[in-house]
């Protein structure tokens, strides 16, 4: 009998959960092969819990570490001193993040510290700019330095590392487990409360088209995110009786104060809580148009097939853009405004964005992962 390999899947926010839901499945369905720990530093309570429920992981291990308008200094620490004894005890052959949070960012190091192996997944994204997105452009950068597999979901990720000397041969091109987990859920019934929210937003069975708003980037703070809401205000009042604005607001106060100011009580704008992860690709796969800064949306939205305007200066997913489904158009209320008129009114505009090749993946990203991760241990 072969020894199993002991993988520790470490992660801490909505995004991250929804992405490592495909990967836990896949590792679990190899019992003769893995044995799976999985610890969530809940970085994120309500908005990570929403999303296990979904998936039904059960974590072996919650550090419940999330603390109100919590600050990014306080958060590593209170990362680091958790996760280390759940590490230590453990003692897994590899340790199994994803993405570009503050969690991704203190287990890299840990997991360097106590010499275990280090998976990255979602690993190459760079917009080669510090500050954007600010602080995830270092965090993803730090995972990658002490990365010793790194699953990139792109060609155009994979070229990013090996600028950055990674050897190839510890360079595995997957596919974004998003679209694996986009596939499981587009699987499920539609949610009966997203229908009761489409119909009385006038769009089940109604006339009114849908803009899905969600905007949460740290960079977006302050006058930004005024001014995004300035330009949805505008928006909403241009097509008032065309269009619903939907927008479920992240809980971060940063956010959740001044969308409130600037957008409560406007008609045709609905401001929501955080939706759970299957309402919300409901409502995606139902929206005429998105507007967004999340990174997970840039990847789901082309696969759903709805043009997208990222609310960004810059963007990591260079291939939604260069395939044609999302479009870069950072924060100036003008300028969002006229994008979005330009797809509201003219159908050709919005077929040609509609109608973009998906560049993320075929949704069997975990499956490589997995695969992966056992030539590796062969080898
Ligand atoms: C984090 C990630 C970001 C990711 C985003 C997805 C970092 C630095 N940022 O940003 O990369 O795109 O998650 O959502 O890791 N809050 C709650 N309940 C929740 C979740 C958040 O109340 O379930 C509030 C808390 O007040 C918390 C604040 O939001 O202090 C900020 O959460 P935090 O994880 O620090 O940053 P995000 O902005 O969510």
């Amino acid at each position: 009998m072969e020894n199993k390999l002991r993988v520790s899947v470490v992660f801490g926010t909505r995004p991250e959960a929804v992405k490592m839901a495909p990967v836990i499945k896949a590792l679990k369905e190899r019992p003769e092969h893995f044995e799976v720990q999985v610890c969530v530093t809940a970085q994120h309570r309500e908005m990570l819990d929403q999303v296990l429920q979904v998936f039904e992981i059960t974590p072996d291990v919650d550090l419940d570490l999330m603390l109100p308008d919590q600050q990014l200094p306080q958060l590593t620490a209170r990362i680091f001193t958790g996760l280390d004894p759940v590490l230590t005890a453990y003692r897994p052959d590899w340790l199994l993040i994803q993405g570009d949070t503050t969690t991704v960012m203190a287990a890299a190091i840990l997991g360097f510290y106590r010499q275990i192996k280090i998976g990255h997944v979602e690993a190459g994204l760079r917009t080669h700019d510090k500050w954007q997105p600010f602080p995830e452009e270092i965090n993803r950068r730090i995972a990658g330095v002490v990365a010793d597999l790194h699953f990139a979901p792109t060609q155009y990720n994979r070229q990013n590392l090996l600028r950055e000397g990674v050897p190839d041969e510890i360079i595995v091109v997957t596919g974004n487990p998003a679209i694996d987990a986009l596939h499981q859920i587009t699987r499920q019934p539609a949610p009966p409360a997203a229908d009761e929210l489409l119909k009385d937003a006038g769009i089940l069975g109604g006339t009114r088209r849908l803009v899905l708003v969600t905007a949460h980037r740290r960079e977006n703070f302050g006058q930004p995110i005024r001014d995004i809401c300035t330009a949805l205000k505008q928006l909403a009042h241009a097509y008032r009786d065309e269009i619903t604005i939907v927008y479920p607001v992240h809980l971060n106060p940063n956010i959740q104060d001044p969308v409130h100011q600037i957008l409560e009580g406007v008609d045709n704008i609905r401001l929501l809580p955080p939706l759970d992860y299957l309402p919300l690709v409901h409502l995606m796969k139902h929206a005429s148009l998105i507007l967004t800064d999340s990174g997970g949306i840039q990847e789901e939205a082309p696969s759903l097939g709805v043009p997208t305007l990222v609310l960004r200066e810059r963007t990591e997913r260079q291939e939604g853009i260069a395939a044609g489904t999302l479009k870069l158009v950072g924060t100036d209320p003008e300028i969002i405004f006229i994008e979005a008129q330009q797809l509201l009114d003219d159908p050709a505009a919005h077929a040609a964005m509609a109608g973009a090749v998906n560049p993320y993946g075929d949704g069997h990203a975990a499956e490589r992962i997995v695969a992966a991760l056992l030539a590796a241990k062969k080898a």
